[in-house]
């Protein structure tokens, strides 16, 4: 860029209105992508946990902000100097914490082609291409996970919210109820209940606290020795809360918990439903990308008798966060708990044009689609399989290393990417064991190479290794290996 108008240099914007004009914007594209370019080539060279203190960011920022506009390489010499230091970089191929994701190179570029565009969609023709990707780019991620048509897809921002408006379409479907007009603080309403396994994402309850329905009204259920739901525990409890006043209403059923990704026996799950009248939600915000693998496509087994699924595009499908998909076997359920339409937002379309704002509680909606399409379109589904299926050998060859070690054990199944796992050692309390293990884990992780989270599985502290990051490889996962090893042995 030459000349007086690069993002650089000030008279470009002195005493101007306006945006940046194009060639600048071009310049200081070229260089945001170059320097997105050269984070993701070096971020293995980068401590994977943030190192800062809290309060050590923000005491970094300036007070207040700048009067007059500043140069645009200051604010790319920010990016290394404030920000970084503070970022933990889930980018990172050793980065096996919580579930590995994945910003890949094509889904950071379709987010920020979909700043450009800058659609609300909340009605059909306030962007209808936004609306049709989005139904198309589902209807794809549908086939792609085996599930039959038709199902309306819907992108939101995270499995919690989809989750949440499930739900919400879940009570809706109770007849007679009328939550949405009547409240359910009316006279004479029942108690709501609603089912979920004890190995359940808080999503879910957080979801009925939201509706309204109260953590009483959530029935954790508890799990059999592979930490799945015990149907017949189910069964037994709906009969139970029936006989005691409650009104059951939906089971939220879980495909890849998150603890230890155990898959809920949703065929049985399934009939108990259909039996009960129930609404019958699946939580596979993780697992459900596994589905792509005709040999883990007995995962979503059951999941064709679901009224609503979801999931997470952004968890193991390498869109960056956000991204969650919710798909629907009776749209018209969602749309009659949650339609509302203002007289400024009336629209002449022809009536079978979808208004995305019908489908959630909020009114705006991002151009999700294009990140999603363009991941499926550059690794095509057959590359989306081959990268997903090397995250499931790569756990199958961690999980190996570790059940021939005396020294540790597998403490779960390991059905798709996750291993869950602890230190042992012989001759020590339950309570020690556990406080060891917190400390090997936190060995491992000062180390700065890798991160690794861990849980509690009946009450035993677990350590995790979550593989999703498309860049993580064998050597990382041995780096995480020796890490473990010597810190168990630094315990005695
Ligand atoms: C099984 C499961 N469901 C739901 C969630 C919540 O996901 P989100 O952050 O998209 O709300 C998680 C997060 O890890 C999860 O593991």
């Amino acid at each position: 860029m030459s000349g007086d108008h690069g993002p650089d240099e000030a008279p470009w914007e002195l005493g101007d209105l306006g945006d940046w004009p194009p060639e600048v914007f071009r310049e200081a594209g070229h260089r945001t992508v170059d320097w997105v370019a050269d984070y993701v080539a070096r971020i293995e060279t980068l401590p994977v946990l943030a190192q800062v203190q809290p309060g050590e960011i923000l005491r970094s920022l300036p007070a207040n902000p700048p009067e007059h506009g500043e140069s645009f390489g200051n604010l790319l010499a920010d990016l290394d100097g404030v920000v970084l230091p503070g970022v933990t970089h889930w980018n990172h191929p050793g980065f096996l914490a919580y579930f590995g994701i994945t910003a890949s190179g094509p889904g950071i570029l379709g987010e920020m082609v979909a700043a450009a565009f800058n659609t609300n969609a909340m009605l059909w023709r306030t962007s209808p291409s936004t609306t049709e990707l989005e139904q198309g780019v589902l209807d794809w991620l549908r086939g792609m996970i085996g599930l039959p048509a038709p199902r309306f897809g819907l992108l939101t921002d995270t499995a919690s919210t989809s989750t949440l408006v499930a739900l919400a379409a879940a009570r809706e479907s109770v007849p007679g109820l009328d939550v949405r007009e009547r409240g359910l603080s009316a006279p004479g309403m029942p108690r709501l209940r609603l089912y979920t396994s004890m190995e359940a994402h808080s999503s879910v309850e957080k979801a009925a606290i939201v509706l309204g329905l109260g953590r009483e009204g959530v029935r954790k259920i508890p799990t059999d020795s592979a930490f799945r739901m015990d149907v017949a525990a189910l069964d037994a409890a709906v009969r139970e809360d029936r006989a005691s006043g409650w009104l059951p209403f939906a089971v939220s059923a879980t495909v890849g918990t998150t603890s230890t990704t155990s898959v809920d026996p949703v065929p049985a799950v399934a009939a108990i439903c259909a039996r009960e009248g129930l609404w019958l939600h699946v939580d596979a915000a993780y697992a459900g990308s596994a589905a792509v693998l005709p040999e883990k496509r007995w995962c979503l087994a059951g999941c064709e008798h679901a009224d609503s699924l979801v999931t997470n595009p952004h968890k193991w499908l390498f869109v960056p966060i956000d991204a969650s998909a919710l798909f629907l076997r009776r749209p018209e359920v969602l749309r009659r708990a949650l339609q509302l339409v203002p007289d400024y937002l009336q629209t002449s379309a022809a009536p079978d044009a979808v208004n995305l704002m019908d489908y959630g509680f909020q009114l705006g909606r991002r151009f999700r689609a294009i990140k999603l399409w363009w991941v499926i379109r550059t690794f095509g589904v057959e590359g989306i399989r081959r990268r997903i299926a090397e995250h499931c050998r790569l756990a199958e060859v961690f999980a190996s290393w570790v059940e021939a070690d005396p020294g540790f054990e597998v403490v779960a199944p390991v059905p798709f990417s996750t291993i869950c796992f602890r230190a042992v050692w012989p001759g020590i309390t339950a309570a020690e064991r556990d406080a060891r293990n917190e400390r090997v884990l936190e060995r491992v992780n000062a180390d700065g190479r890798v991160f690794l989270s861990h849980t509690k599985l009946c009450g035993v502290y677990t350590l995790r290794v979550a593989i999703g990051n498309l860049r993580t490889e064998e050597r990382h996962l041995r780096v995480a290996w020796d890490l473990l090893r010597s810190a168990r042995e630094g315990e005695g």
